[in-house]
């Protein structure tokens, strides 16, 4: 049987992006065959969040939007990235494996460095963690966003380095992507925390109109006939409505006319699909809020499960380079 497992940051309310580019892909392969572990990647958070009350309050409401949006603790392990220890273990024997090269090419470090974020080691070796989180579970499959390809590829790497050095202790896993690579923020860039151009996935009522009503328009009229791809509440609408629906959208666009939607019409129903998709999951959330000894108790029996393959991983790693 393969093993899927994927991790997503606590490092704020999960917007549309982290949902149709990771949560939704992870929900809908609980019913392949195969084992699933999804973490809260709390350590990684480490390198932005600061505040202790933030960070646990960040984890819970993370653990908290998975369950609502309908993973199943029965079919998949949610569990906390620290609640496994062994992945610092890990992640030592690797950084030994780990070129300098390798992680000074890193994205996630490069950006921050060309930001002007003067960075820790920490978040230096954030590759380095994340391959000790991927290798540790023996995973088959990584289900993330584009984003997260290069890490994916240094933890083969890494795998890779470790077996020729000491044999064969880690599989090596692949990257699967969702269908929704890169979703557009407000602004029309890659939606994201860090851009504060995203848009929460329980948010409702007025606030959700407001964040509607930041989707970045033209000013042509609604009359001018319209290429879809131009028009960027369109690109929202692809990823709520049926296939039907949306052509009939495509086509009164490219037409123009009398018949041609203005910004409003696209905004209104944008709004109106957003709220129906995530009712039960808004509904099941503020009952998971409502009763936190229930999610304490699913991460806790998700860490016990997470941990046992971890500390396997582990003692192998240690025996082969000599610490056993
Ligand atoms: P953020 O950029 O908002 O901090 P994260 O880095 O925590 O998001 O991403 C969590 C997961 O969601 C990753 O698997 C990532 O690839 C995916 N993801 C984030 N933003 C998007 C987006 N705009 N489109 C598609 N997937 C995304
Ligand atoms: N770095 C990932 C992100 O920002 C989160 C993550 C940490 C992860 N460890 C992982 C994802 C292991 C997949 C596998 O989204």
């Amino acid at each position: 049987m393969k093993t899927y497992l994927s991790g997503i940051q606590p490092s704020g309310l999960q917007h549309l992006g982290n949902y149709f580019g990771a949560i939704e892909q992870h929900i809908r392969l609980q019913g392949e065959q195969g084992h699933q572990f999804y973490f809260i990647a709390d350590y990684h958070a480490l390198t932005t969040v600061r505040d202790p009350g933030e960070l646990r309050d960040r984890v819970r409401e993370t653990a908290v939007t998975y369950l609502a949006l309908g993973l199943d603790p029965e079919r998949a392990v949610l569990f906390k990235q620290s609640d496994v220890p062994e992945v610092c273990e890990l992640t030592w024997l690797l950084a030994n494996q780990c070129g300098m090269g390798l992680l000074e090419r890193a994205h996630s470090y490069k950006d921050k460095v060309a930001k002007g974020i003067s960075p820790h080691a920490g978040l230096f070796l954030y590759p380095v963690l994340m391959a000790a989180d991927i290798l540790a579970y023996d995973s088959d499959f990584v289900p993330v966003g584009a984003d997260q390809k290069q890490h994916v590829e240094i933890a083969r790497d890494l795998a890779g380095s470790f077996n020729n050095a000491y044999g064969e202790v880690f599989r090596v896993p692949e990257v699967v992507f969702s269908r929704h690579q890169k979703v557009p923020g407000v602004d029309g860039e890659k939606m994201s925390k860090s851009y504060g151009n995203d848009i929460w996935v329980f948010e409702t009522g007025k606030k959700l109109k407001k964040a509607v009503g930041r989707i970045v328009t033209d000013s042509r009229a609604p009359a001018d006939p319209k290429d879809p791809s131009s028009v960027l509440l369109y690109a929202f609408l692809e990823l709520f409505l049926e296939a039907d629906e949306l052509a009939s959208w495509a086509g009164r666009l490219r037409a123009g006319g009398v018949d041609g939607p203005g910004y409003g019409h696209l905004k209104v129903r944008l709004i109106e699909a957003v709220e129906e998709r995530f009712r039960g999951a808004r509904e099941r959330r503020a009952e998971l809020l409502a009763d936190p000894a229930q999610v304490d108790a699913v991460l806790a029996a998700g860490a016990a499960r997470a941990r046992a393959r971890a500390v396997a991983t582990r003692d192998r790693a240690l025996a082969a380079c000599g610490l056993r």
